[in-house]
C-alpha cells in the first residue's frame, strides 16, 4: 500500500517541501505521497488526534514546521540527541506504531555553510535567538566556531548564550567585530516586508560569507547589502534543501537524490515567483 508522508505545520500551503519530496519518492521509484497538513492550532486536540491516526492514515513519516516544532515533542516515543538538546523536532518516524522525532534543520544549515565556507574556528554571529537560532548556534558551536548571538530582546540572547556556552554581541559593536559569517535567523527581511534588513553593508565590511535562512523572498535585502559588501551570499533555499535531504535519509535510510530535489524546489520557487 501507498505510504503517505507529508508536513505538518499552520499556515502551510506555501510550503515547498512537498514538490522536493515527491520529485524524490518518483525517481527512486518509492511507492509514497508527500501531502500537506494544515493542522489549526486553535485546538489542541488537533495535532494530538493527528498523531493519535497516523496509522490508520497509513502516515509513515512527516515534516513539522511553525508553530508546532516544540509541540508535537510531547507525542514523541524517543529523539535523536540533536532534538533533545535543542527542544525542537522538524522530522517524525513512524516505527511500528510509535513516532520518534529527530532535528535536520541545525545539519541542513551546516551542510549549506559548508557549500561555501569552513566552520571550524570562523567567527560567526547569528541575528535572532528563536528555534532556529538554538539549533544552528549549538551545532555551529560543536562544530568548533566562535559564536556570537546578537537579538532585539537582549535577555534571550543571554540566556540562549548561557546555555550552550556562546557569546552575545551589542548592535553597535557588530560592524567591528570582525566576523567571518553572518546567520539571519529572524524574519526581518520575509515578504511582504522584503525591503527591511537588520544589518547594512557598512556593517558587514571584511565578512566572508552571509547566509540568511528565509525563502521568500529568495534573494532578501540582507543578502544584497551582504553582496554590496563584497560577501559570498547563501539563501534559505540551501538549508531548505539539505534539511529535506536528511529528512529522506532518516526515512528511507539511503542518501537523498539531491540534484533531483534541487532541481524541484528551485522550478517550484520560479512557479511560487
Ligand atoms: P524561529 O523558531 O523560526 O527561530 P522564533 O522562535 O519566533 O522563530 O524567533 C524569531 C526570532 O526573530 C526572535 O529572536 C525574535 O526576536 P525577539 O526575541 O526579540 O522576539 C526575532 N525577531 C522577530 N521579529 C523581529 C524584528 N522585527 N526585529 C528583530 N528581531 C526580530
Amino acid at each position: 500500500m501507498k505510504k503517505i508522508f507529508g508536513i505538518v505545520g499552520h499556515p502551510v500551503k506555501q510550503s515547498l517541501s512537498p514538490a522536493m519530496h515527491n520529485a524524490a519518492f518518483k525517481s527512486e521509484g518509492i511507492d509514497a505521497e508527500y501531502k500537506i497538513f494544515d493542522i489549526d492550532p486553535s485546538d489542541e486536540e488537533n495535532l494530538a488526534n493527528f498523531c493519535y491516526e497516523t496509522d490508520l492514515n497509513n502516515i509513515a513519516g512527516f515534516s513539522v514546521t511553525m508553530p508546532y516544532k516544540q509541540e508535537i515533542m510531547k507525542y514523541m516515543e524517543e529523539y535523536d540527541l540533536l532534538a533533545r538538546t535543542v527542544g525542537s523536532v522538524n522530522t517524525v518516524e513512524n516505527v511500528d506504531s510509535k513516532l520518534n522525532g529527530y532535528n535536520t534543520d541545525a545539519t541542513g544549515a551546516i551542510q549549506a555553510l559548508q557549500e561555501k565556507t569552513t566552520i571550524n574556528k570562523e567567527k560567526i554571529l547569528i541575528l535572532g535567538a528563536g528555534g532556529a537560532a538554538r539549533a544552528i548556534g549549538y551545532s555551529l558551536k560543536e562544530f568548533g566556531a566562535d559564536v556570537y548571538i546578537f537579538n532585539r530582546t537582549k535577555s534571550k540572547s543571554i540566556e540562549l548564550a548561557k546555555e550552550f556556552d556562546l557569546e552575545t554581541i551589542e548592535f553597535t559593536q557588530i560592524a567591528d567585530a570582525d566576523f567571518d559569517i553572518i546567520i539571519n535567523t529572524t524574519p526581518v527581511g520575509m515578504l511582504p516586508d522584503s525591503g527591511s534588513s537588520l544589518l547594512h553593508a557598512e556593517q558587514m565590511k571584511g565578512v566572508k560569507v552571509v547566509m540568511d535562512i528565509i525563502t521568500h523572498p529568495l534573494e532578501t535585502q540582507l543578502l544584497k547589502e551582504a553582496k554590496k559588501a563584497g560577501a559570498e551570499t547563501i539563501t534559505g533555499a540551501r538549508m531548505l534543501l539539505h534539511q529535506a535531504c536528511g529528512q529522506f535519509e532518516i526515512w528511507f535510510g539511503k542518501s537523498a537524490p539531491i540534484e533531483v530535489m534541487e532541481t524541484a524546489l528551485y522550478e517550484e520557487l520560479r512557479n511560487k515567483d
